[in-house]
């Protein structure tokens, strides 16, 4: 049977994908270099779905290692996560982000053409719609970016929009994130950030246990509700169906496809750590900051075309994914190890 490539499977995204695509008994083959995960988590994926996994700890900017993974399996389409994704490293470290993200997707895609596999699916972000489009986003809206880690995702859709040019046999879906939160409801694995978390719900569970002191609301005077800024958090889980759902199109389709992946709704900060706070069973110490740079009031998805695309939907709503996280950050005080 033929398998499923998946750079970054035991990252936060990559580990519930794994998780997802077992279940729907996918044979899969791991490449990560563990720059931002444990080995750990491999074990829980196989814990979780009593499913061995093929592991290989390598970089995806290594061609040779790559063209041997291809050439000791026989992979029909990979699922690819491998990335550094946080934004203000990526300012202060602009070369590392462009040579791991661009140049890592140009050596995966080489071998992929030197191996004759045409499907890819691709971890974009909802990032690229910028500062000037207005949400609900719709995925033909122009697309931009304001910092090294969102110019990675815009220039790598365009390289993979191109590849389709030029191969009318290659297939890749660009699946654009909105904000995953939450974790498997196993408590085996979830977000595990190094250091200190920049993400809200990471912040606040840290915050919830004990670790950090107290989360700094950035903003109450943006145009949104209660004046705090409005996402469209996703449940991991639920993003991680949405590749099993990605894979299946990809497998009989050909051409560019960027779909959204969010729930459509937005919730404000102050709901989030509501939303915390019930899951938790304590209040969140929180404070009103300043606002963050390059931060926007309001952004959520419009989903319907991973709908009609996919026939996929989120499930999960905020009270359910903190809860879930709230479990793994209980279950795993030291993280993942
Ligand atoms: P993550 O850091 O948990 O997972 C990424 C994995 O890729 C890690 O296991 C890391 O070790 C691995 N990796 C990085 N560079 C590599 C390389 N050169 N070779 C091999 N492995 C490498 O991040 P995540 O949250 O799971 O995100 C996965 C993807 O989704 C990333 O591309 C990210 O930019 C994108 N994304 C994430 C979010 C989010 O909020 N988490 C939102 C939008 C898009
Ligand atoms: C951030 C990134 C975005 C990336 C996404 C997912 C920035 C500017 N944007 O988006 O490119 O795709 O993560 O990885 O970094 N907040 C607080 N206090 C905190 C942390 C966050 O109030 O300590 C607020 C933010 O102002 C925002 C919301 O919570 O309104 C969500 O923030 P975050 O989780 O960082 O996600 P994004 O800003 O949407």
């Amino acid at each position: 049977m033929s398998q499923i490539l998946v750079t970054g499977g035991a990252g936060f995204i990559g580990s519930h994908t794994c998780v997802e695509l077992l279940k729907y008994d996918y044979e899969i083959v791991v490449v990560d270099n563990l720059c931002n995960s444990k080995s750990a988590a491999i074990d829980r994926i196989e814990k979780i779905s009593g499913k061995k996994i093929k592991f290989y700890h390598a970089d995806i900017c290594d061609y040779d290692a790559l063209n041997t993974v291809f050439k000791e399996n026989d992979i029909s389409a990979v699922i690819h996560f491998a990335g550094l994704k946080a934004v203000g490293e990526s300012v202060r470290k602009p070369l590392e982000y462009y040579t791991n993200n661009i140049y890592g997707t140009l050596v995966l895609l080489k071998a992929m053409r030197d191996n004759n596999c045409k499907r890819i699916v691709f971890s974009s972000s909802a990032t690229v719609y910028g500062m000037n489009n207005e949400a609900p986003y719709t995925e033909d809206m122009p697309t931009s970016a304001t910092n090294p880690y969102g110019y990675t995702k815009v220039m790598i859709e365009q390289i993979l929009r191109d590849c389709c040019i030029a191969d009318s046999d290659m297939s890749v879906v660009a699946l654009r994130y909105f904000n995953p939160i939450g974790a498997h409801k196993s408590g085996l694995i979830g977000e595990d950030p190094n250091g200190i978390p920049n993400n809200l719900v990471p912040y606040i569970a840290q915050v919830a246990a004990g670790r950090l002191e107290q989360l700094s609301v950035f903003g109450d005077d943006y145009d949104t509700p209660d004046g705090t800024g409005v996402r469209d958090y996703i449940h991991v889980v639920d993003l991680a169906s949405g590749h099993v759902c990605a894979i299946d199109y990809a497998m009989n389709h050909s051409g560019f496809e960027a779909v959204n992946l969010g729930t459509g709704n937005g919730s404000s900060v102050l709901e989030v750590v509501a939303a915390y706070e019930k899951a938790c069973g304590k209040p969140i110490n929180k404070r009103i900051a300043p606002r963050r740079s390059g931060d926007i009031a309001t952004c959520f998805a419009d989903a319907s075309k991973a709908k009609r695309l996919f026939g996929w939907e989120a499930k999960s709503d905020i009270t359910e994914m903190c809860a879930d996280s709230w479990n793994f950050t209980k279950m795993n005080p030291n993280g993942i190890e």
